[in-house]
Parts: structure tokens; sequence; C-alpha cells
């Protein structure tokens, strides 16, 4: 999408839809006014008829807009002034983005009062309603012969003569950085197993870390067996897809400045293996590699931002698929780390995976990780379909992610990492079992691959319900979310 930056009467802003912020407030901006003249007073009527408070995210079109240049109004609410946020502001430009975009719609223009207001100022307004659109007017019907959503092409961001323009015009850059990000992510989880494998997964990210200067490094099957990761092997046994890990690299800072790891779950698709799944399970299983397509996504953010740090992803990737050489239930696998897990389940098998990637990365001497997964249902039980699972050893680390994602606006939880929960997942043949039992599912999962991250200070995030809608609502199509790409770039930009 092109962004243009515009200073304008409202009423002169060319484009298929106008959305127009409108305030929970009494009275209108001197801005909204001077339109409604313009469109001989429909604006001051639909509030006088009540059909226009100003609520978040409530929407109302004028679709013959005559005597301006825009073809339509959306009137677009973003709450009362004091209470707007960057959740608050996504929520209703994703709404507008979604009701603009279901018909051909190329050029649209948004034009937002200047609610600043601690905490979220006029460019974190700005980038947020930008990354919005940018996310609102992608689907996810890539297959569709008829498309039902058109993806904007140009758009005109409104803002008043006196506002600061440079300041205001990198945080639309930045906000575009953000959209796509999200959309990149989005596009690899909702692309089905039979297009993303572990070959095609790393395939995309090693053409994306050339474009964007990333180091790339992708480690084949002989590569993984040399670095003894025989719980990812493990694994991949059951699938005639061979696995691959990739590591991505972006030095944005001094050799000996601290390094970020972030680490992705990538199951490609998630049969259960031997443990298979039944048939309404399995459907989505396609997304099971959205820890790493979230962590990709930040990558790419990161790298286009500059941001001044070092960061490094690693995604590890594999079918878990059922063949005559599928890894079986009592198996012994020895991981990175010399720990030994019997499987009690081969549908637990993204714990396997992280524990070699994890140990990895403490091996690469790793400051602080972070790893995402959609790793448990119960940590859906737990949280339910829109809050992320966060976990850690390490308090401040955690705080910091936290503060990252509150400042996003994405939901996050901490769940408690108590020792006793470590006797669940003991084994009588092995050091450890790779599932522990019916209840705390999300929290023993956690403290499986705790085992594999010594002391390196370590967040996990369980993103099993808020990465994949299974519905459509006004503000987010069903399908991929890209939650926590944004929480990503924002604790990188934090971190030294
Ligand atoms: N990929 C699934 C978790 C999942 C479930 C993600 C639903 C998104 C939606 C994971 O590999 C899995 O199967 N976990 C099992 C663990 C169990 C066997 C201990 C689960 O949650 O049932
Ligand atoms: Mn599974
Ligand atoms: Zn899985």
């Amino acid at each position: 999408m092109n962004f243009q930056l515009v200073t304008q009467n409202y009423d002169s802003v060319p484009a298929d839809w106008l959305i127009v912020g409108i305030p929970a407030a009494d009275g209108f901006p001197a801005t909204v006014s001077a339109l409604d003249e313009s469109l001989g007073g429909s604006i001051s009527r639909v509030r006088e008829a009540k059909d226009l408070t100003g609520e978040n995210a409530e929407t109302v079109a004028l679709l013959d807009a005559a005597n301006i240049a825009a073809k339509r109004v959306l009137l677009l609410g973003v709450g009362k002034p004091e209470e707007i946020t960057r959740a608050s502001l996504h929520k209703a430009v994703m709404t507008a983005a979604r009701l603009v975009s279901s018909k051909e719609t190329t050029t649209i223009a948004i034009a937002l009062p200047d609610l600043s207001r601690d905490g979220c100022s006029q460019a974190d307004q700005l980038e947020t309603a930008v990354a919005a659109l940018e996310i609102g007017c992608m689907g996810q019907g890539i297959y569709h012969r008829e498309p039902k959503r058109f993806a904007f092409e140009n758009a005109t961001v409104v803002i008043a003569p006196a506002d600061d323009e440079t300041e205001l015009q990198s945080a639309i850059d930045r906000g575009q950085i953000f959209g796509e990000a999200v959309n990149l992510t989005r596009d690899l989880v909702n692309r089905p197993a039979q297009d993303i494998n572990p070959i095609s997964f790393a395939a995309v990210a090693e053409g994306l870390a050339n474009q964007y200067g990333l180091g790339c490094e992708i480690f084949d099957e002989d590569r993984l067996r040399e670095e003894k990761m025989e719980a990812l092997l493990g694994v991949a046994r059951g699938s005639d897809q061979p696995p691959r890990m990739v590591s991505l690299k972006h030095n944005g800072s001094a050799e000996d400045a601290p390094t970020l790891y972030l680490c992705g779950k990538g199951v490609t698709f998630d049969s259960g293996g031997l443990s298979l799944k039944p048939s309404a399970g399995m459907l989505d299983m396609k997304m099971d590699m959205a820890g790493a397509a979230t962590v990709l996504g930040a990558m790419i953010a990161i790298a286009r931002l500059e941001l001044p740090v070092n960061v490094v992803a690693l995604m590890g990737l594999t079918e878990n698929m059922v063949n005559g050489s599928s890894y079986k239930l009592g198996d012994v696998l020895t991981a990175r780390n010399g720990v030994t897990i019997e499987v009690h389940n081969t549908d637990a098998e993204g714990r396997l995976v992280l524990a070699d990637v994890l140990s990895y990365a403490v091996d690469q001497k790793a400051d602080c990780i972070i790893d995402l997964a959609t790793l448990t249902g119960a940590c859906m039980v737990a949280l339910g379909n829109d809050v992320v699972g966060a976990f850690t050893n390490d308090q401040p680390w955690c705080d910091t992610v936290l503060a990252a994602s509150r400042d996003r606006g994405e939901l996050l939880w901490q769940m408690p990492m108590y020792e006793l929960y470590d006797e669940l997942i003991k084994s009588d043949v092995a050091d450890i079992k790779n599932v522990g039992g019916k209840w705390g599912g999300a929290i023993t999962a956690a403290k499986f691959l705790e085992q594999f991250v010594g002391d390196t200070k370590w967040v996990h995030l369980d993103i099993a319900g808020p990465a994949f809608s299974d519905k459509n609502q006004p503000h987010q199509e069903g399908g991929a979310t890209g939650v926590m790409v944004r929480t990503l770039v924002e604790v990188a930009g934090r971190f030294s």
C-alpha cells in the first residue's frame, strides 16, 4: 500500500472511502464540523438521531457523499478521548478497514482528530492506525477464485497543518512495517501444509533474509544430527518431509553487546503422530508453525526498522506425521543437552522440537530468550482464545515482555511455575517424560521447556489460542492473527 501524508481540509481529499475518526464527546472536532458543513449537515443529523455516539469501533457509512472529493464517508467511533489506547484504536481501524475492503476499494483516506494523550501520542496513534489498515484489508481467502477482500492500493493520511510532519511521516513508515510484518506472519500461517513445509518455509525465510540484509543459516538433517538434535529429529522421523532449523541474525549493535534470541515452534503440520488427533482437532493444524512464523515476521520488522540491537531468530521446522518410521510411545529420545525424554504421547511434539532449539540458543550464549509456540490446548482452556500465556524463569525479564505487550495492546497473562509441577514430568524410565498428565497442561509443558534453558533468562509464550481464530469478527478476520509480532518488535526496541 502506498501511504501519503497530507494537510488538507477533509472535504478536498479524493478517495473511494474517507474514514473519519469521531470521538465519544460532546460536539465534534473543528475539522469534522467543517466536513459536516460541506455535507449539508448529515453528520450532525446522524448524531441527533443517536446513530453516532462515537463509541469505539462504531461505524456509520454515508454512501452518497455529495459536494466533497471522496465518494463515500465512513464515520468511525474512536471512543472517549481520555480512554484511547493503541489497543482501542487498533480495534476501531481494523473494523473500518475490514468493512471497507469487503468491496472493491483501491483508494482510501483516513482522518483522525489529534487526540494525543499521555502514553499514546499522535504518532503512536497514526502508527497504530496505519498498521491496522494494512492488516484489516488482508484476509484468509487466499484461494478464492473471486476475491472477497480487496487490499487497498493507496492510502492518504490527513493531518492538521500544525502537526509535526516529519515525526508523523516516520510514524506512518513504522506502522507500515509493523502491518506488513503481521501480514507476512498471517500469510504463512494461513497457507496449508501442502504449500508450507519445512523446506518451503526455510526457502521463504532465506529469500526474505537476503532481501532485508539478515544473516541466514539453514540446518539440514545432517547438520541437525551433528548438533545432536535428536528430539527434533525424533518428531521428524514420521514424515516424508525432511526437517530444518533456520537461524536468522540481525547485527544492529556491537559484537559484544547482549543478544536476544527469539525461538519459534515450526510444526508445519501436526497430525498428532501415532497419538493421532481426531479430524476436528487436526483441521487447523497447518497453523502449528505460528511460533516460527511470528518470529520470522518480527525479525523482518526488526531488520527494516534497523533497530540498534543484536537479535537471532531460531525456527525449528518439522511435520508431525505417521509412517513406518514414526517415533513411538515409550521411545526414549536424548535431547541435545543430554536430557533423556520418554515419549508418552507423540502429540506433545512441540516441546520436543523446542527442547533442542532452546538448548542450541543457550550454547550460542544467548543473553535472553523468548520462545513462541502453539504449544497446548490446555493454555486455551486456561486463558481462552484471546490471551497469550507467559511462563518464565526470570521475573524481571518477564516483566519487560509483559510491559511491551501492554504498551502494544496485545493481551498476555503470566502463569505460575512452582517447583511442585516438576514432579509431574518425572519418568520412571528416563529423566523426564513429554506429558505431565491431565491437569495444569500448559504449565507442565513450560516446565518441560525449562529443562533446556539452564540459567539463561527465558520467557515462553504459549500462543495456541490467539494465533488462529476459527471465526470472523468485525474487527478481525478468522484464520491467522499475527499475534505477538508487534510485542516482539517492541521488546527488541527496548533491549540492550
Ligand atoms: N499443536 C498442539 C496444540 C494446539 C492445540 C495448538 C489446539 C492449537 C490448537 C500441540 O502439539 C498438542 O497437540 N498438544 C497436546 C499436548 C498433550 C498431548 C499433552 C494438547 O494440547 O492436547
Ligand atoms: Mn501436537
Ligand atoms: Zn503441535
